[in-house]
């Protein structure tokens, strides 16, 4: 059954908690990013543990990639708005992700992989955003799936906003992607300046939008490019209504949060210390990921 556009009721929004900048940085083998969500950000996001956002025209910023490095504990969703990134696993598992595609990897008790670009030129923009999971999923089999940008599902309102699903369900469309536990809500929003736009998001979730072209305004309060603003968690608001100043395009995040202990060390993240020593040992020892029962 093929879902139908239906206006999700949103009489009382919620409001901007705070704006918060990124901060310059470089990670892999020397990629410049921006970090949107970091450390500090992670009790009042949970389930979110970080978000990357990157974008240049200039291959000196990408070309060294990320190569070869483990996680465990969570999933990383890259999200590539333009370019070409070719992953590869220790379980032999290799996919491209493309022009609006969605790489979606459930880490569990563990994957090394690389992400490296596969472009010599051009933009290259998109963002990596680290989703928690649920203690009694951090040591599941790992998983991936390659989303190209056809198979997300999108709508366009008729204000004309033109909205791609990538998980959760916005306005009667449901994404590509459902997650239990963390229920998460990913869209990427295109709106004509002087749209309005408005979706539900359940009232449990933590919720944030980033802004990447343009500037929105949220109950009076503008939203410029390149900054995020995290969403009031608001009972009585029945989700997200925003007015694009201008020609704007932003993602909105949303998830159920975990509200379990987050012990982070670099690229693996558990509920105790204990299990990051053991995360650490592992990866050390070879006994990280055998990879067996990695499926596509
Ligand atoms: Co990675």
């Amino acid at each position: 059954m093929q879902d139908q556009f239906k206006q999700d009721s949103v009489t009382g929004s919620r409001g901007i908690e705070r704006l918060v900048s990124g901060i310059a940085t470089s990670d892999g083998a020397g990629v410049k990013l921006t970090r949107i969500i970091a450390q500090p950000l992670q009790k009042r996001l949970d389930p979110f543990l970080m978000l990357d956002a990157f974008r240049s025209d200039n291959a000196d910023d990408y070309l060294a990639g990320f190569p070869d490095h483990p996680h465990r504990g969570f999933e990383t969703v890259t999200y590539m708005l333009a370019g070409w990134m070719r992953h590869r696993d220790n379980a032999g598992n290799e996919g491209l992700l493309q022009n609006g595609g969605v790489q979606w990897m459930t880490a569990g008790r563990g994957v090394i992989h690389s992400e490296m670009p596969e472009q010599e030129d051009g933009v290259m923009e998109g963002f990596q955003l680290w989703l928690n999971l649920p203690s009694h999923s951090k040591m599941c089999s790992p998983w991936y799936r390659d989303i190209a940008a056809a198979d997300i599902p999108e709508y366009v309102t008729e204000q004309g906003a033109t909205v791609r699903v990538i998980a959760g369900m916005s306005n009667g469309i449901a994404g590509a992607m459902a997650r239990k536990d963390t229920e998460p809500l990913y869209l990427d929003i295109a709106l004509p300046a002087g749209s309005v736009f408005a979706t539900a998001i359940p009232a449990t979730h933590n919720a944030f939008i980033h802004v990447y072209r343009g500037t929105v305004d949220i109950d009076g309060t503008a939203v410029d490019e390149k900054r995020m603003a995290i969403l009031t968690n608001d009972p009585t608001a029945e989700g997200l209504i925003l007015t694009a100043t201008v020609a704007a395009r932003l993602i909105l995040v949303a998830g159920n949060p975990l509200g379990e202990p987050i012990v982070q060390y670099g690229p693996f993240v558990m509920n105790t210390q204990d299990q990051i020593y053991q995360a650490i040992a592992d990866f050390r020892e070879g006994r990280f990921a055998d990879g067996k029962d990695t499926a596509k």
